[in-house]
């Protein structure tokens, strides 16, 4: 049975974001709509609430949420980059923007849809199930080379050479079909005492971290929403970031921090931009995911001149 995703730092989005009555939030990874809801019963029935996701999954859960709540709601099927986009064009201004970056648990959960190296199932990886490229076609047309920088690169594996040789030895004989046949040729590339060293983790981790942000695009739709999430704030609107790998975290700190440089306000003045919130202690027992969380949350004080 499929879990309900948890919101992960739910309480300190709440917090930092603020959302008042009457505002107009845009959550650009709606997932299970765990902090929609949050949001929508702060900004109550004179708010509007627009929810992004690019898996159909999300939108049925959307629904629901929408048959629930008193505040106007809204559901974009896309890409958030293209979702914040549009809202430009359509010139909305919004009190608070979030993101809270990568996969929900049902997403994990589903095991036909290839996200998890714990079942076998198809390779596929696709968020949005509509999207041509998939994991299947990275790990049987990809070069070693492209594999190996893959890995390096968005899995910071360490063994990501070795892996990549395997994997083009073994697809050499026949395509690598499933992610068992994928987690059987990462751990067919490893020594033993490799092997052993992960103790009860896989050490398929971070290759399937790497290909799912590599079929999802992931960091290239994060580079084009940051700043178009950025414009669509108001005066005194709140922005926050909920990532689970330094890739994503680095981004956003990197992004914020330029937003905070072209800041004029007295040294007196309250932060501009504050630093990183990790989870409690009590929210990682209760839900393991949240122990890679990272939120960080900034307010945009006024338009740039
Ligand atoms: C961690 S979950 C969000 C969970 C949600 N906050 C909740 O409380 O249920 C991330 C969601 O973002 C979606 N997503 C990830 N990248 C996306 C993108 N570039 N465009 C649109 N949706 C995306 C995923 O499909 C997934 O449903």
């Amino acid at each position: 049975m499929n879990r309900v995703h948890v919101p992960v730092l739910a309480g300190e989005l709440i917090e930092l974001t603020a959302p008042a009555a009457g505002e107009t939030v845009v959550d650009c990874t709606f997932g299970a709509g765990g902090h929609a809801r949050l949001i929508a019963d702060r900004i109550g029935s004179s708010g509007t609430l627009v929810c992004i996701d690019r898996d159909p999954a999300a939108e049925e859960h959307f629904e629901e949420l929408a048959r629930e709540v008193a505040c106007e709601t809204r559901f974009l099927r896309m890409d958030y980059a293209e979702g914040l986009d549009l809202l430009r064009d359509e010139r909305l201004s919004a009190d608070v923007v979030y993101l809270d970056l990568g996969i929900s648990s049902m997403q994990v959960d589903a095991r036909e849809r290839g996200f998890s190296y714990s079942y076998d199932a198809p390779l596929d990886m696709r968020m949005d199930p509509g999207q041509q490229l998939d994991a299947r076609e990275i790990v049987n047309t990809w070069d070693e080379r492209q594999l190996a920088q893959l890995f390096r690169r968005l899995g910071e594996d360490p063994n990501a050479n070795r892996i990549a040789r395997e994997i083009v030895r073994r697809r050499d004989r026949a395509p690598i079909q499933t992610t068992g046949e994928l987690v059987a040729a990462i751990e067919g590339a490893l020594p033993a005492a490799v092997r052993r060293s992960f103790g009860g983790g896989s050490p398929a981790k971070r290759v399937f971290q790497a290909i799912r942000i590599a079929v999802n695009s992931e960091l290239d739709s994060l580079d084009r929403a940051l700043p178009l999430a950025w414009e669509l704030l108001r005066e005194n609107g709140r922005f926050a970031a909920i990532s689970f790998h330094s890739l994503e975290d680095r981004r956003v700190k990197r992004f914020l921090a330029e937003r905070a440089r072209g800041c004029i306000c007295p040294p007196d003045f309250p932060v501009c931009v504050c630093g990183r919130v990790v989870p409690t202690a009590g929210e990682i027992a209760d839900n393991p995911r949240a122990k890679s969380g990272r939120l960080r949350s900034a307010r945009k004080l006024r338009e740039a001149a």
